[in-house]
């Protein structure tokens, strides 16, 4: 509690985390942390690199020498935007797969608690609350259920121009679920104290409502 506020916003892939984060750091005028994109940065740069997935020192020598620049809603790696090449689904997979690695996500610790400056912080991704962020002052897990999300980026791929096929999508998001869930280190699940939230007949706008009504008692 004090001066530099922290919200974390963890949950299963498409919950809205992003969405839900922006909205609520707007509204609060506080920073935000994106802590996927690092993953997904990092993915997309050993793609480009040719270093394999399973090259834990090539892939942690990445992660800390990533060399990144966030503004708005967009991203540059090594000064070229890569906005939209991180959302491909084949960049998701492979931060899923690379982000099972410890010594990989230790490089990216520091990088992520840099973000957390005055007035405040909406931090989104996985493990915001149980390991980058553990003294947050409001926790939130967002979940819908898995049908709902293979619906949401369906649409969000498709307003994009990209081709997508729903059963695919539920597939390959059931896959990164249960990787994510399983996995060793930082695994998803709630953190202690965190407020349940889930989203699947809720709009993202009423998600963000109801964060920032949470908020707003600590707050008082
Ligand atoms: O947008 P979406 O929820 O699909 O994924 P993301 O938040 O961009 O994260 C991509 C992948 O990075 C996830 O599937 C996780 O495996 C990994 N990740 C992580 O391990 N820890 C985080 N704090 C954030 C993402
Ligand atoms: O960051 P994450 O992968 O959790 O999800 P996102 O990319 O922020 O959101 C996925 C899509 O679902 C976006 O197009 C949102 O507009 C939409 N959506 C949502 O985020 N929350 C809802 N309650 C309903 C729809």
């Amino acid at each position: 509690m004090g001066m530099s506020w922290i919200i974390t916003i963890d949950g299963p892939t498409a919950s809205g985390k992003g969405t839900v984060a922006h909205w609520v750091a707007d509204k609060l005028g506080f920073h935000v942390l994106d802590s996927g994109a690092l993953y997904r940065l990092t993915a997309l740069a050993a793609l480009e690199e040719g270093v394999a997935a399973d090259d834990v020192p090539s892939l942690t020598d990445l992660a800390a020498n990533l060399q990144v620049q966030f503004a708005d809603y967009r991203v540059w790696l090594n000064g070229v935007e890569v906005s939209d090449a991180i959302r491909a689904e084949q960049v998701g997979n492979l931060a899923s797969a690379i982000a099972v690695h410890a010594p990989l996500r230790a490089a990216l610790v520091a990088r992520q608690r840099a973000f957390a400056q005055p007035p405040g912080l909406v931090a989104d991704g996985r493990d915001m609350g149980t390991v980058i962020f553990p003294e947050a002052d409001l926790k939130v897990f967002l979940t819908a259920s898995v049908e709902e999300r293979a619906r949401r980026r369906y649409n969000q791929l498709i307003n994009k121009g990209i081709s997508a096929n729903v059963d695919a999508l539920l597939l390959d998001l059931q896959q990164r679920d249960e990787r994510d869930r399983t996995r060793a280190v930082a695994p998803l699940v709630p953190a202690p104290g965190a407020v349940l939230l889930d989203t699947s007949a809720m709009s993202a706008e009423d998600a963000a409502e109801f964060i920032l009504a949470q908020f707003a008692q600590l707050d008082a």
